[in-house]
């Protein structure tokens, strides 16, 4: 699990150097896939994913998740979402950060970072004998401060051989299976954070989901495991210090 998340966020790191205006989200998959599978010598999760036709997601602007890389060219202002899963040695990193295009708006950036703190805030509560429903009640108590809604249409999810497995981790206050965390535990949070109301819905693809009322929406993700104290974040990159 070290393995395949270290090799996810580098990943990220990779792509980085590549986002700016005038690149396509297709010739953004290319270059990841391209990575992941020479250099990297392991296989991008996402692809066939039940039947998903590319390796990466790129979600931009009202794209919540799942967006599919395509001809899109990224413009000046935009705000993309990049998720990334690697499979290697039989186990899976999974991990996604935001991206600002040029000149981003203010409440963009704003989502972008209480986006970003909510993750922060979720990691933080993933402690040993704490309830699974503290990481939810963290996420959502920032972002209900800060003005933004919580997508409840997806959450995290238990990983390791497999891509999504038990438990479900909701990113929202709620009165779900009361789980209590232990050590060796492996499961990702991935909060999305809509500007206007929660309220998602697919497009004809299948996979693209989109704020139903077209406002902005930010999201960020890790793998981590629970430890005996704060956990250990598979997916970190060298550009965060926890
Ligand atoms: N990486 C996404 C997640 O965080 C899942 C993508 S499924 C795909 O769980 F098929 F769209 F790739
Ligand atoms: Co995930
Ligand atoms: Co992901």
């Amino acid at each position: 699990m070290r393995v395949a998340g270290r090799l996810a966020s580098e990943v990220l790191e990779m792509i980085g150097g590549h986002v700016r205006p005038g690149i396509s989200t297709g010739e953004l998959d290319r270059l990841c896939h391209e990575y992941i599978v020479r250099k990297q010598q392991a296989i991008p999760a996402p692809l066939n994913y039940k039947g998903f036709p590319k390796s990466i997601c790129t979600s931009v602007n009202h794209v919540v998740c799942h967006g599919i890389p395509g001809d899109r060219r990224l413009r000046d202002g935009d705000i993309l979402n990049i998720d990334v899963t690697v499979l290697k040695d039989r186990y899976h990193g999974d991990t996604s950060k935001m991206f600002l295009v040029g000149k981003v708006l203010r409440r963009a950036r704003r989502l972008v970072e209480a986006a970003y703190e909510c993750l922060l805030r979720g990691m933080d509560a993933a402690r040993p004998g704490h309830s699974l429903r503290a990481v939810g009640a963290a996420i959502q108590a920032y972002a209900d401060a800060q003005r933004f809604s919580v997508v409840r249409d997806f959450c995290g999810h238990g990983i390791g051989s497999n891509f999504h497995e038990a438990p479900s981790v909701l990113h929202y206050r709620n009165r779900g299976p009361d789980l209590i965390l232990e050590p060796g535990m492996t499961f990702t949070i991935e909060p999305m954070l809509n500007a206007g109301s929660h309220e998602v819905k697919l497009l004809a693809d299948g996979w693209t989901a989109v704020t139903r009322d077209r406002s902005l929406s930010a999201q960020w993700e890790h793998t981590l495991l629970i430890t005996t104290d704060y956990p250990e974040i598979l997916t970190r990159r060298t550009e965060e210090r926890f």
